[in-house]
């Protein structure tokens, strides 16, 4: 099995390089050196370069896969990684590209569901730029003859990604009426999706979600039941405008239901309903679940 380009490789892909290594060789790209020393401790392979700049990398002569799992540039710069990324292999012909975009290219809905054939409408520049790389990544495939999956994510939780500090220092959330339904994965069913993007012959979009849109209200009183600490303070839509971040009111003003069933059917996988994802986060913590095993 020839070569799986990890491009990105952070909290997720980290995990998904963890369960490639060994069936297959892997290469790990990433910004940092502190990042390439990281993976190296935990035996990844990995080399560094920045996609925002001019810095080259080694492409496996046997390269076979590829998943892209850096962000974009976001706001505050012009985005030309993904761009850069295809450039810099060259006329390498892989059989599979994985594109790991996000859920925001549909913008707002007021509510409504959403399944991979309903419109995109992004509402902020970084979900353009994913749906521009998404345009991107289709295009090389097809020149290529690639098979070209694109994965939209919804956010992303799981171990050592969970609102224990916000519960701990008392922050407050928007309260249930006036939270839209957010869409949520746990880390380790995104990895499963994007195991499975390489394998089964399954091309286009495929939106990562686990089926179970609750508030940020409903989802942060599971974490604190789960993790034994007091339940958030409810404040209204009005007292957010202060006391919570912009980025987290931005993720607040969108409200979609996401609809998983081509990550059910297609791909396979079953993702963990928030509760059993939380107590799982929890236990590899190493922290006590309230409640016990479940
Ligand atoms: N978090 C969410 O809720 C959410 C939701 C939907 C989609 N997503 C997307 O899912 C993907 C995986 O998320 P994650 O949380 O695993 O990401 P992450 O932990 O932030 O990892 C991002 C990786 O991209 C690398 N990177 C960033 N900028 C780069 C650049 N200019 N050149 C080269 N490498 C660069 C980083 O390298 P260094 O470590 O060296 O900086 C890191 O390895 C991301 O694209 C993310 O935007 C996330």
């Amino acid at each position: 099995m020839g070569t799986c380009l990890l491009a990105g490789c952070g909290y997720a892909g980290t995990r998904l390089a963890r369960r490639l290594i060994g069936p297959r060789p892997v290469l790990a790209l990433v910004r940092s050196a502190a990042s390439v020393a990281a993976l190296a401790r935990e035996g990844i392979p990995a080399v560094s370069a920045d996609l925002d700049g001019a810095s080259a990398f080694p492409v496996p002569p046997d390269l076979a896969a590829v998943v892209y799992l850096a962000p974009p540039a976001g706001p505050d710069g012009e985005d030309r990684r993904f761009e850069r990324f295809l450039a810099a292999l060259g006329e390498a012909r892989p059989q599979v590209l994985v594109y790991v975009s996000t859920t925001g290219v549909y913008g707002d809905t007021g509510g409504a569901a959403v399944d991979e054939a309903a419109p995109t409408a992004p509402a902020d520049e970084r979900a353009r730029q994913r749906l521009q790389a998404e345009g991107q990544a289709r295009r090389w495939c097809e020149a290529r003859g690639a098979r070209c999956v694109l994965l939209r994510v919804a956010a992303i939780y799981g171990p050592g990604r969970l609102p224990l500090d916000r519960l701990r220092h008392g922050e407050p959330v928007l309260r249930a009426e006036d939270s839209a339904p957010g869409n949520r994965i746990h880390v380790d069913d995104l990895v499963a999706a994007c195991l499975a993007a390489l394998v089964r012959p399954v091309a286009g979009v495929v939106n990562v979600a686990d089926g179970c849109p609750e508030s940020m209200a409903a989802f942060t009183a599971r974490v604190a039941a789960l993790a034994g600490l007091p339940a958030p303070r409810e404040i209204s839509w009005a007292e957010a405008q202060d006391a919570l971040s912009p980025g987290l009111l931005a993720f607040l003003r969108e409200s979609r239901r996401v609809f998983n069933a081509r990550l059910v059917g297609d791909l396979g996988v079953t993702p963990r309903s928030p509760e059993v994802g939380l107590r799982d986060s929890l236990r590899e913590m190493g922290l006590t679940v309230a409640g016990g095993p479940a």
